[in-house]
């Protein structure tokens, strides 16, 4: 008995030791990375030649719609979270919030866009978009999307436009920069004119922290007769989207916003470009390219996965499915 004991003992510690390994190549798979500059060299013997592909788009339109369903689901509505709908914090685990009577006037009937959206820019808020000229050629789209509430004011207004019609804001920013918005929601409703009257998508439900600051963001600007719209991100939508990159070998811990962003564009624009996308510290032309375009604050590391997102985008790129603007924006003469 002793015998077998130990032995099925040593069983289940080989089973848990299995186990243990398999963890770890799910999270830190053996495979590498290319490494900056080839990945830059990469980018340069591509050039600015780029042919759209309907295939490519039609194929991730596919996708994204069986995997997420973003035309129903990206955000939450009366008609996908009832009363009593269970709402899982994608950022936390076993958290959860149950729709009541007091969440529930919160959110927009049914999703407000007229779909499909034609031509759609989404605007990362890489430094590389800093001496773009890129400004026009973003304001050109039918609906332009952009992240975290970045600055927009005069100097910036040749590289990354004027137009917004979706901007992300993280509850982090209303923590950080209105002070959760507990003394004056003055400077915030004033700071939110620059993005007009576009939709405020937040994700009120990704971590249980985030979900009062966003609430008060939305009586903020309710209570000022602001014309811009909050839609409350679905935690649902973006935990299919974060599987849906995941098994395409993205593996930080969580999806940038900018990467969530270009999913619903695929899921709902004909035609997408990416702009200030650029997760290197050094441009095509061998120079410093500074994190933001409007700072050099380095995030907290191995949160997001960025050149594995970025060499995700470029093999769409590649593919035709949407363009990545890298490097200046030049207009011909003759435009
Ligand atoms: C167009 O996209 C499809 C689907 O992603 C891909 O199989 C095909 O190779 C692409 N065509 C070109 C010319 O890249
Ligand atoms: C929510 O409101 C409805 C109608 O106003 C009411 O019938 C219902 O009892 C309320 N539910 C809760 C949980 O308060
Ligand atoms: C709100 O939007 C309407 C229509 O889009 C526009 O006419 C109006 O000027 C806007 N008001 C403000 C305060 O931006």
């Amino acid at each position: 008995i002793m015998m077998f004991l130990r032995c099925h003992r040593s069983k289940s510690v080989w089973a848990a030791l299995c186990v243990l390994v398999l963890c770890w190549l799910y999270i830190f798979p053996v495979y590498r990375m290319p490494s900056d500059k080839e990945i830059v060299d990469e980018v340069l013997r591509q050039g600015q030649t780029w042919r759209r592909n309907q295939t490519g788009i039609d194929l991730y339109r596919k996708l994204l719609t069986e995997c997420c369903d973003p035309k129903r689901m990206f955000a939450v509505t009366k008609e996908n979270s009832p009363l009593g709908k269970v709402l899982w914090y994608d950022g936390e685990l076993y958290h959860y919030h149950t729709v009541n009577n007091e969440t529930y006037p919160f959110f927009v009937q049914d999703i407000p866009l007229q779909l499909p959206l034609k031509k759609c820019s989404v605007v990362g808020n890489g430094g590389m978009l800093k001496n773009s000229a890129c400004g026009r050629d973003i304001d050109q789209a039918d609906f332009v999307m952009r992240c975290n509430l970045p600055p927009l004011s005069k100097e910036y207004v040749n590289d990354v436009g004027t137009r917004t019609h979706l901007v992300t804001a993280n509850p982090s920013i209303i923590e950080k920069s209105f002070q959760n918005l507990l003394w004056s929601r003055k400077a915030f409703v004033e700071s939110m004119k620059a993005y007009g009257s576009s939709y405020i998508y937040m994700p009120a439900f990704s971590m249980k922290p985030g979900t009062d600051p966003s609430l008060r963001a939305y009586h903020a600007l309710a209570d000022s007769a602001s014309n811009q719209t909050v839609l409350f991100a679905n935690p649902d939508f973006l935990k299919k989207v974060g599987h849906f990159w995941k098994r395409r070998g993205v593996h930080g811990k969580r999806l940038s916003t900018g990467l969530f962003l270009v999913s619903l564009a695929l899921g709902l624009c004909d035609e997408v470009t990416a702009y200030g996308f650029w997760p290197f510290a050094t441009g095509l032309d061998e120079q410093p390219v500074s994190h933001h375009y409007y700072d050099n604050v380095l995030p907290s590391s191995g949160f997001h996965a960025m050149p594995e997102e970025f060499l995700q985008l470029w093999q769409l790129h590649k593919s035709g499915t949407l363009r990545v603007r890298v490097g200046p924006c030049v207009h011909h003469v003759d435009e």
